[in-house]
């Protein structure tokens, strides 16, 4: 039987199979090279020994380095040592988880919380447990792979809607009624595009045919909306009936994932949800960075401004320019290039001129839509951001 997980059938000996996998990668433009970062991730990072503006950091808002946040996590290295050294359920749930959770609730505006240690654990344990065999998930063809992992693990079946499509997904809502429950899932802002959501439309439509909803707010979440709570906040949509998940990996600088909801959909997943069980809690220094820098993200709104503005100034220039940008609202900036080919040339010609503007390529994206996917921070300089207008001006030539 084919399988359709190798790109080739293994062919005799191991070494064999993995050479020729290895050429598929080349001809196709799809081999990855790990990077080796040799500094923090602020605004000009050391790149395998050279300085770079760094254009590709999820760390939006600069707060991994933030002095604040930086005490918090020596002082409960301090106190509570390297690791949590059991999982949540046995040993491993410090008043460190406690006390981000009650923070990340009064953001939220939710009955309570769950800390996951990645956003992938997150989508990937929630998932199987919101929908199951005989359930119907409808999920946006442009969801994160971490959604797309929980739909496959859930075993319900699963129909894809088009990209932010609410005439799409009413009529295959329509259609479901057979189905023992449903749910929607979408990401709040798009990773590889940035664009928003239409999170208003979904959840009447949901309230309409009686379905769940669960949005990603892994690129929302610290950015968008009050108080930097995400997308629904964006949309004024805060006491709405939906399920948040979110990440302290981007905006929050740390690491960990996060499900919004109820008090009983949170008692359910401490119960069901096997990434929350079956796994080691978080260290205590990424829990108290987070918690830190949260409260920097409910206390600085000027952060968000700065962001928004290095995104304008970023894109208006790029567009002058003659670049073609996909229509995104926030501080991810994708310029599409097509092929993988392409846009990896793209991507070293600039970093030639010093700047970092990683190429993404499928899986990560749909076929000959290779893009290069920008991300300004809060604190980038002014410089930065102009050095790396000037490198995008210089590979023109
Ligand atoms: C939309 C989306 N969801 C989930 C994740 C996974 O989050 P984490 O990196 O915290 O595991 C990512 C990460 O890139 C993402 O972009």
């Amino acid at each position: 039987m084919k399988s359709k997980t190798h790109l080739t059938e293994p062919q005799g000996k191991l070494e064999n199979w993995l050479d020729t996998e290895r050429a598929v990668l080349e001809q196709t433009g799809l081999r990855r090279h790990l990077r080796t970062v040799m500094s923090a991730p602020t605004g000009t990072i050391n790149l395998d020994g050279r300085d770079v503006v760094l254009l590709g950091s999820n760390n939006y808002l600069g707060l991994s380095t933030h002095p604040k946040v930086i005490a918090a996590a020596v002082e409960a290295t301090r106190t509570f040592g390297t690791g949590a050294s059991g999982s949540r359920l046995i040993s491993g749930n410090s008043e460190l988880y406690t006390a981000i959770e009650t923070n990340l609730a009064e953001v939220k505006g939710t009955e309570a919380t769950l800390v996951f240690s990645s956003g992938y654990a997150a989508n990937t344990s929630v998932i199987p447990v919101l929908a199951a065999e005989g359930d119907l998930i409808l999920s946006d063809v442009l969801n994160h792979a971490s959604i797309i992992d929980g739909c496959r693990l859930s075993r319900a079946t699963k129909e894809v809607y088009q990209h932010c499509d609410v005439e799409h997904l009413k009529t295959l809502l329509s259609e479901s009624h057979a189905f023992r429950r449903r749910l929607i899932v979408t990401d709040g802002v798009f990773s590889m595009d940035g664009d928003i959501a239409p999170l208003p439309d979904i959840c009447d439509l949901a309230a309409e045919h009686n379905a769940m909803v669960l949005v990603d707010d892994a690129h929302g979440f610290g950015v968008l909306g009050k108080d930097g709570g995400g997308t629904a906040a964006h949309f004024g949509l805060e006491g709405a009936n939906i399920i948040q998940m979110g990440t302290l990996s981007k905006a929050v600088g740390a690491l960990g994932g996060y499900i919004a909801g109820s008090h009983a959909l949170i008692e359910l997943l401490v119960n069901r949800a096997r990434g929350f069980i079956f796994t080691t809690g978080l260290p205590p220094a990424t829990l108290a960075a987070a918690n830190a820098a949260l409260d920097l993200i409910r206390s600085t709104p000027n952060l968000r401004e700065r962001l928004f503005s290095h995104a304008k100034c970023l894109k208006t220039a790029l567009i002058d320019l003659g670049y073609t940008l996909l229509p995104s609202e926030t501080q991810i900036l994708p310029v599409v290039l097509g092929s993988p080919q392409r846009t990896t040339r793209v991507a070293e010609s600039l970093l030639a001129e010093g700047v970092f503007a990683p190429a993404i390529r499928p899986p990560a994206v749909p076929s000959e839509t290779s893009r290069l996917r920008l991300t300004v921070m809060a604190t980038h300089t002014e410089a930065e951001i102009q050095q790396a207008i000037a490198g995008f001006a210089a590979i023109l030539s």
